[in-house]
């Protein structure tokens, strides 16, 4: 067989994608990802070297990471059996789509949202069908609940809040939408630490809900690649048949449940970043060319019709956001993270030079 050949029994609708990609770029303030600007302390990684050196890395590692659950399910308040853990949650969102979607059981997300949902969809041969935002870029519960209407066994995979938009679920929104859909409702919260509503206190009445939570954003661990999915016990464990066996490895297992032992910290740095992101919003709302939308997230979605020229300006600044423009209604759109006050203050002091140099 030749190249072509083989191409062309590639799945028609993975190779229609566009390549997931990011800018690998050095910059000295990088804002592009929605990570946490802040490490963890060298006491807490020497914690965790010691174990490393000492573990056989010959052995697997725990088939069930028990240790982790448990400290997951005092942290979250619900019981270690309706937690699945994951190599970060992306993977725990593979493994739904896998086991909920189907022929007759399609995903109806919102638009627009996290672009990983419609790669996932189409490697499994979905048409995503989305439901658009509403105008001013929050939840249209009447059209979800319509697209719902007409699909009663779809499954429903919502983002709150919403990456890139920042907009977030208020509880009547959700369970307005809990208690008409038959279908699986999965709600992705990666960034919910930042203040928007927690749904996880509903698993309890609803067990078509799923919830999936991830290490790589409040916990300032994106380099671990830690998730985890929470639902009743006797859906995750129908939904665990398909998880890999042994799919997060010793280290992250170990670390993990060391970060679970100073939430103190972790709440330190909650509260650092709402500050930033709401005294950056404050910022944008200043600047007469920009439009700034509310955020329950990490970061904030803007709009200029300068938005070209404003990253060249950032990146001669040394300074990395998102551009979100491409995703359907963010024309002219950008995505900024929150970063560290130093981090924050240089971006806001280059986005008012490119302003005053363009008055
Ligand atoms: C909405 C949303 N869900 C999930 C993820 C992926 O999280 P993880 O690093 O746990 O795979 C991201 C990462 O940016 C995200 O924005």
């Amino acid at each position: 067989m030749d190249l072509d050949a083989a191409l062309s029994r590639i799945n028609p609708k993975v190779r229609a994608l566009k390549p997931y990609h990011l800018t690998i770029d050095t910059v000295d303030v990088k804002l592009n990802q929605n990570e946490n600007p802040f490490d963890w302390p060298a006491e807490i990684k020497e914690e965790v070297a010691a174990f490393v050196r000492t573990r056989h890395w010959n052995r697997y590692p725990d088939f069930i990471p028990e240790t982790l659950k448990q400290a997951l399910a005092s942290y979250t308040g619900v019981d270690s059996d309706s937690i699945i853990v994951g190599n970060g949650s992306n993977e725990m969102l593979l493994v739904l789509l896998l086991s909920l979607t189907g022929p007759s059981r399609p995903l109806i997300t919102c638009q627009p949202t996290f672009t990983v949902y419609r790669l996932l969809a189409s490697g499994m041969g979905h048409d995503s069908d989305p439901v658009f935002l509403s105008d001013d870029l929050r939840f249209d519960t009447t059209a979800i609940l319509e697209a719902c209407a007409k699909n009663p066994d779809a499954v429903l995979l919502l983002c709150s809040p919403n990456n890139p938009t920042g907009s977030a679920l208020s509880e009547p929104e959700l369970r307005s939408i809990l208690d008409t859909h038959t279908g699986f409702v999965i709600v992705d919260q990666a960034y919910v630490e930042f203040g928007a509503f927690n749904a996880i206190p509903l698993i309890a009445d609803y067990p078509n809900l799923i919830v999936t939570r991830t290490f790589s954003k409040a916990f300032s661990a994106a380099g671990l690649r830690l998730g985890y999915m929470l639902g009743q016990e006797k859906i995750i464990a129908e939904i665990n048949k398909i998880k890999l066996p042994y799919n997060i490895n010793f280290f992250s297992d170990y670390t993990a449940t060391v970060l679970l032992s100073h939430t103190d910290i972790l709440q330190d740095r909650i509260e650092y970043l709402v500050k930033e992101r709401n005294r950056m919003r404050q910022f944008f709302m200043s600047v007469p060319s920009v439009k700034t939308w509310d955020s329950a997230a990490n970061f904030i979605l803007i709009r200029t019709a300068e938005k070209d020229a404003l990253m060249q300006a950032f990146r001669r600044d040394s300074i990395l956001v998102r551009d979100v423009s491409s995703y359907p209604m963010l024309k002219d759109c950008m995505r900024i993270s929150t970063g560290s006050a130093d981090e924050n203050d240089r971006l806001m002091q280059s986005m008012a030079k490119f302003y005053k140099g363009n008055s």
